[in-house]
């Protein structure tokens, strides 16, 4: 015999039992799994009803809002105490249902919104819109089901073809519609994620169907709210059906109709109704923001600084990552490398800049230190299953954890932050809050981006908030309650500031208290591209104020794409710079002249439009849509925008199309159907609904404004701090009629919210230019100049009072022109005659 054949034998016996047992495993999880059956009994609500089904399982149908349907099956036949991490906790009022059965059906309505249809025999769902028109329903040949043992759950619906879908959260999902891909959701720190690694950080069960109807295009909303492992496979595994599901838990979730018009800002309005929206930030966090893991000692962090200012790039934040804490211990300095951290925070300060530090959830297990002492006696650390403190190694060694889902940890770890705020630390960053730990030396790495032991054990034990249950239920809200306790935490602190928390893990509902950065991407062309759609599908996931690490985090950018790299990302929500230990610099000014020189108009280009981005973020408190917006959320009806994931939408009224491609000098555009373009650098006008090639050298962003929007923006400044003494000016896109509003308040802290704020909301209708302005800001700023692109200058600007303007015209930033205002008054109307 062989060697070779002699250990096939011996390898046959052993392969073959484990086949067997596979095999029973196998059919044995699949026995336990059976259908939710038929209607037994109907319970009627005034909100809905609730069904009991043949398999014992209770279902409960109801409108949250008129367009807003809420299903939620307990297999078990128990509902559980309703409480969400991702729903917000407000009043809302009861939506009044209208039921009305038949032998076959129920019927489920809201007055003049939607409609759910129950069949009975097997218990099936319908949606249908106010006009009559089916949104999803539940694909019959696989009604919902679960696994009796356990607790797993999967429910389908029909796919139509060419439905397109978005959000999911932060993925980093091959395309940016989500369709015939498949998805996980369970936090996962993931260094250098490649294209397509599944899961990453964020867990958002949420997604915004699309799909044109004739002439126009018609969206929806789905949630799975359930915090265990899901998964969602949106066409993969057979393209007519969509299937979503998860480990344990209720099946619960939300069919947002999008009402009659099915618009996506409609659904994204109504999912973050119920998951809630992200506070105005401060208007410093929408600044120039430099991190590097990491700038130290402090010597290091004062020359980064004077870096900026000598080079006159704008920035207005500068982080610190680990390398400022004694020995990784959170909440204390290395006194040797930051001997005097309230000084230095009070010179960045003094020079226009905020710090933020980051702050890990594991505390270094030492007797002698002040967390861990308060943390242990408190009870506030997770627990292993036996009841014991649970341990695992991140930076600091070997930690204990806070258990973020328990009201009293969140308060004593939000309180420690007093330390900080105490010392003039302007902002926080939690990271490693998947939660993610290290593997020991001993763990055999067959996967380094997923392994199980990377995490929690599945069986710790968290307080979750009166509802005591295991890691495996909990797993995706720990990055998201940290997160609550930081900004919470703040609130307290701080009543007069508005909290910024940045934050690596979360979960649906998110947005509330913090900004989501993309992890650690990688310095690549292939990277720039993805960090696109996926800061656009964060978006409609309802997390507007997102960003990825400039330049790349892990591994060596090139000049070259660092510089196009800022390009695109000057007008994203969120602008950092961010690099690992041992990569080469990733500051704007640090490139040769050539590249800094474009690096700083990149940022000035950012800090002219700040007022714009900051009216953007306004929008966002009120109505829920994102500040970065892919194309098909504002033309649902052209279907070209479908795809397009080098592009995006700055608000609605510019366009930018970045280089992702490393020596390009052009790029194809394309213009959305039902609007013109026009170039903010040479004026050139596009008719929506055509492909262009544009020119595209290094020293040049494709950035369009939309004909017949008037836009906001301001003279170049070096930090926000010199934002209130610069007069504003009015970009009038010539070509259309249009209005555009735009919005302003202090920038900080809750005045605004007692009425200190102004919206001025511009009209052009013909050669007329009308301001209407609402409300009192006594900070409100002077409107110093009407601003065109080149080529649009018309031939005289007079104001009501008939003055002539144009004479005081100068070229100015950009190669616009500006028509300067008289300085005494507030002109409302303005004639522009061609
Ligand atoms: C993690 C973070 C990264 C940070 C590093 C050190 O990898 O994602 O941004 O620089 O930890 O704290």
């Amino acid at each position: 015999m062989t060697e070779r054949l002699r250990l096939g034998r011996a390898l046959l016996l052993p392969t073959l039992v484990a086949f067997l047992l596979l095999f029973v495993l196998a059919t044995g999880a699949r026995a336990a799994w059976r259908a939710a059956g038929d209607v037994k009994s109907v319970e009627r609500r005034a909100d809905g009803v609730v069904l009991t089904l043949t398999s014992g399982a209770r279902v409960s149908v109801a409108f949250e809002n008129m367009e807003t349907v809420r299903v939620r099956l307990a297999p078990r036949g128990q509902f559980e105490r309703d409480i969400s991490y991702a729903v917000a906790q407000v009043q809302r009022d009861e939506t009044k249902a209208t039921i009305t059965e038949t032998r076959e059906e129920i019927q489920v309505s809201s007055m003049n919104g939607a409609t759910v249809r129950i069949r009975r025999r097997p218990f099936l769902v319908t949606v249908i819109d106010g006009d009559g028109r089916t949104v999803v329903e539940d694909d019959p040949a696989r009604p919902p089901s679960f696994d009796t043992e356990t607790g797993a759950f999967e429910c389908s619906k029909k796919r139509v073809e060419w439905e397109t879908y978005y959000g999911l959260g932060e993925k980093a999902g091959a395309t940016i519609s989500r369709d015939t891909q498949q998805f996980v959701m369970w936090n996962t720190d993931t260094y250098a994620y490649p294209r397509g690694l599944d899961p990453i950080y964020q867990s958002i069960g949420f997604y915004v169907a699309l799909r044109k109807d004739k002439d126009v295009g018609r969206a929806y909303g789905l949630f799975l709210d359930n915090t265990s492992r899901t998964h969602f496979d949106m066409g993969k595994t057979d393209p007519a059906r969509v299937t979503f599901g998860a480990a344990s838990g209720e099946l619960n979730y939300y069919v947002f109709t999008g009402g009659r018009e099915r618009a996506p800002r409609n659904v994204l309005r109504d999912y973050t109704e119920l998951t809630g929206r992200t506070p105005l930030p401060p208007l410093w966090a929408l600044g120039n923001q430099q991190s590097r893991w990491a700038y130290s000692p402090e010597s290091r962090v004062r020359e980064v600084a004077r870096g900026f200012r000598e080079s006159k790039i704008p920035a207005d934040v500068i982080y610190l990552d680990i390398e400022y804490m004694d020995g990784y211990r959170v909440f204390t300095w290395d006194k040797t490398r930051f001997p005097e951290p309230t000084k230095l925070i009070a010179d960045l300060r003094a020079e226009g800049f905020r710090t933020v530090v980051i702050i890990d959830p594991g505390v270094k297990v030492d007797p002698n230190y002040y967390v861990y002492q308060q943390g242990r006696s408190g009870g506030y650390f997770v627990k292993a299953a036996d009841g014991q403190e649970l341990h695992a190694t991140v930076w600091p060694g070997v930690c204990a954890f806070p258990d973020f889902t328990d009201a009293k940890a969140r308060e004593w770890f939000g309180s420690l932050y007093k330390k900080h705020t105490d010392e003039g630390v302007a902002g926080f960053w939690n990271d490693m809050n998947e939660p993610g730990v290290f593997l020991s030396a001993e763990t055999p790495k067959p996967d380094i981006y997923h392994h199980p032991m990377k995490t929690f054990p599945l069986s710790a034990v968290h307080a979750g908030d009166g509802q005591a249950d295991t890691h495996a239920r909990y797993h995706n809200v720990f990055g998201m309650q940290m997160a609550r306790a930081t900004f919470e935490g703040l609130k307290r602190l701080r009543p007069d500031a508005r909290p910024f928390v940045l934050t690596r893990a979360g979960y649906a509902g998110v947005q509330r208290y913090s900004a989501v950065w993309t992890g650690d991407n990688v310095a690549s062309w292939d990277h720039l591209r993805l960090s696109i759609p996926m800061l656009l599908n964060m978006g409609v996931s309802g997390v507007p104020l997102v960003g990825a690490d400039v330049g790349g985090f892990s591994g060596m950018t090139t000049p070259e794409l660092y510089t196009r790299w800022l390009q695109a990302a000057a007008l994203t929500p969120m602008l950092r710079s961010h690099s690992e230990w041992g990569s080469n610099p990733h500051e704007p000014y640090s490139f040769p002249k050539e590249f800094t020189d474009i690096n700083r108009a990149s940022v000035e280009l950012r800090y002219r439009l700040l007022p714009y981005l900051y009216t953007l973020f306004h929008e966002h408190t009120e109505t829920g849509a994102p500040v970065m917006r892919p194309l098909w959320f504002e033309y649902p009806d052209d279907d070209r925008v479908y795809l397009v994931e080098d592009q995006y939408l700055v608000g609605r009224d510019l366009l930018v199309a970045p280089v992702v491609t490393e020596a390009a000098t052009k790029r194809k555009v394309y213009f959305p159907k039902g609007d013109n373009w026009v170039d903010w650098w040479t004026g050139q006008v596009y008719e929506g609904g055509k492909e262009v090639e544009v020119d595209a050298p290094l020293d040049r962003l494709p950035l369009f404004a939309r004909a017949g929007a008037v836009i906001p923006t301001q003279p170049v400044i070096q930090h926000t701090g010199e934002m209130t003494s610069a007069p504003l000016s009015l970009v009038a896109v010539r070509g259309a009629d249009g209005a555009s509003s735009f919005y302003e308040d202090a920038g900080d802290g809750y005045d605004f919210q007692r009425g200190a704020f102004r919206t001025t909301t511009a009209t052009q209708q013909g050669v007329s230019l009308k301001l209407a302005r609402a409300g009192v800001y006594s900070g409100a700023r002077k409107i110093g100049a009407l601003e065109f692109l080149p080529g649009q200058l018309p031939r005289e600007v007079r104001s009501a009072k008939d003055v002539v303007l144009l004479p005081s015209a100068h070229k100015g930033a950009d190669g616009h022109v500006f028509v300067l205002l008289p300085p005494s008054e507030d002109v409302e109307e303005f004639s522009l005659v061609p």
